[in-house]
């Protein structure tokens, strides 16, 4: 388990280019079992939770290369239905091998993803829809074991706009019998990156990128190729890093639109964004953070993955802010952490209190998830002296290298290797 060393104060400025989307790629790779043969997904983050996916993908009998953000998977020898729990214990987002299996194979036995760090996050949603679509589903010893000889198109009403459950559906559905419509769909970016890999891949949907999402099931879908998105998570977090050490950022290969609600919190707190052209330039000036709430909700709202890494530059802001998570309510392992290095956060429900101090001071703080990871580097380029963060494996599953972005800006942040933090 590596650890960050980071001697804050230095104000970060430069160029840098985002990668390809984790939440993306993570939906993409399990949508290549839809079709026989060679799919090829570009522009693919190397992270943790991508090589994780590949293992999964791998133990049901796909055949990979990847290289250079080029990852061909190969599904012509798919041998199992079964996700053990090995695999999915360690990334949630397996589960979204089961819409595919069961809408190709007729079955799936896949791990039920137990609890997260931050609540029980359940996958109800997903279950209830494949039901709909005729799915006979069980749950037993951890598993669900879900069989259909052929799915048939279904009316689905999702009680939550679930980014999973409707990519879930979404890839169920293209091989189903009959139109299916989900209704309060994910508009997500990434969704939508999914949706129009499906429709290169042979499938017929209408909708995509609205919260009505209709799908004609077709026989048979063929692999294909698709570039995946950028990550405006990643993208959103290094903006953060740029206001909060008062510096000046441009980022290419990002659409602006997918990040305009973090942008115009950012504009509200002071700084200024020049977008042109998938370039996103960020000035800002050091020790004038106006407070600003945010209220995370679903695209294009605010996203609940940014909110860790706001109330970290609250946390230096000019008097008091608020931040309520209406997606995940228990987000918040990030705050006792944030406070080792003096802010000053209360938490009730699901909203933080902070008020602004004038600094942070350097401390060893632990990440317990990723997001929560990023907003204590955040904070620790942004203190006074040394901060360590430990456990960075958690900021390996989503970020590609941060710190070699950062010191790449200005930040003096380095990766120390072992197996102590
Ligand atoms: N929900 C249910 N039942 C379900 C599914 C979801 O009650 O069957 C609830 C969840 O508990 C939550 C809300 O609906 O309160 C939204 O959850 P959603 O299903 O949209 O989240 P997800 O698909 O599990 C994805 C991202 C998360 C991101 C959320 C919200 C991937 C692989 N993960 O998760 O990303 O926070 O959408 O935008 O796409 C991250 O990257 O750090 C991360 C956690």
């Amino acid at each position: 388990m590596d650890k960050f060393v980071i001697h804050g104060g230095k104000k970060l400025s430069g160029g840098i280019k985002i990668n390809g989307a984790k939440n993306a790629s993570l939906a993409l790779m399990p949508a290549t079992l839809l079709a026989n043969g060679k799919s090829v997904l570009h522009n693919t983050p190397e992270l943790n939770d991508i090589f994780t996916m590949l293992k999964l993908l791998n133990h049901l009998g796909a055949e990979y290369s990847f290289e250079n953000h080029k990852l061909e998977l190969d599904t012509s020898n798919i041998t199992s239905q079964d996700a053990p729990y090995e695999h999915v214990k360690k990334m949630r987002a397996s589960v979204y091998v089961l819409g595919p299996l069961l809408a190709r194979y007729g079955n799936a036995k896949v791990s039920l993803p137990g609890g997260c760090a931050w609540g029980p996050r359940p996958i109800n949603l997903h279950l209830e829809g494949l039901k709909k679509m005729g799915a006979d589903i069980e749950l037993t010893e951890g598993y669900i074991v879900a069989k259909a000889k052929k799915l048939k198109g279904a009316k689905i009403n999702l009680d939550i706009s679930s980014v999973g459950a409707t990519g879930n559906l979404l890839m169920a559905a293209t091989l189903a019998n009959g139109i299916t419509v989900i209704n309060n769909a994910a508009k997500e970016p990434e969704i939508s990156n999914l949706a129009s890999f499906l429709l290169k891949m042979g499938a017929q949907i209408e909708g995509i990128g609205t919260s009505t999402i209709t799908i004609q099931g077709v026989d048979n879908l063929y692999n294909s190729e698709i570039d995946t998105i950028p990550d405006r998570i990643e993208a959103g977090t290094m903006l953060i890093a740029g206001a909060i050490t008062g510096g000046n950022i441009r980022m290419s290969g990002i659409k602006s639109n997918f990040l305009d609600s973090v942008i115009l919190k950012l504009e509200n707190s002071g700084c200024k964004i020049i977008k042109n052209n998938n370039i996103i330039e960020l000035n800002a000036s050091k020790g004038s953070i106006i407070p600003t709430d945010i209220t995370t909700s679903i695209f294009p709202g605010y996203p609940t993955d940014m909110q860790a890494q706001w109330i970290a530059y609250m946390s230096l802001a000019d008097g008091v802010s608020t931040v309520t998570d209406n997606i995940y309510l228990d987000r918040f392992s990030h705050v006792p952490e944030l406070v080792r290095l003096g802010a000053n956060i209360s938490v009730r429900e699901n909203s933080a209190l902070i008020k602004g101090t004038t600094k942070l001071k350097g401390a060893k703080v632990m990440s317990t998830d990723l997001r929560a990871s990023a907003s204590l580097v955040l904070a620790g380029l942004a203190a006074e002296g040394t901060t360590e963060v430990l456990r960075v494996y958690h900021l390996d599953r989503g970020y590609q290298r941060i710190e070699e972005k950062l010191k790449a800006l200005g930040a003096d942040i380095e990766r120390v290797q072992g197996s102590e933090y």
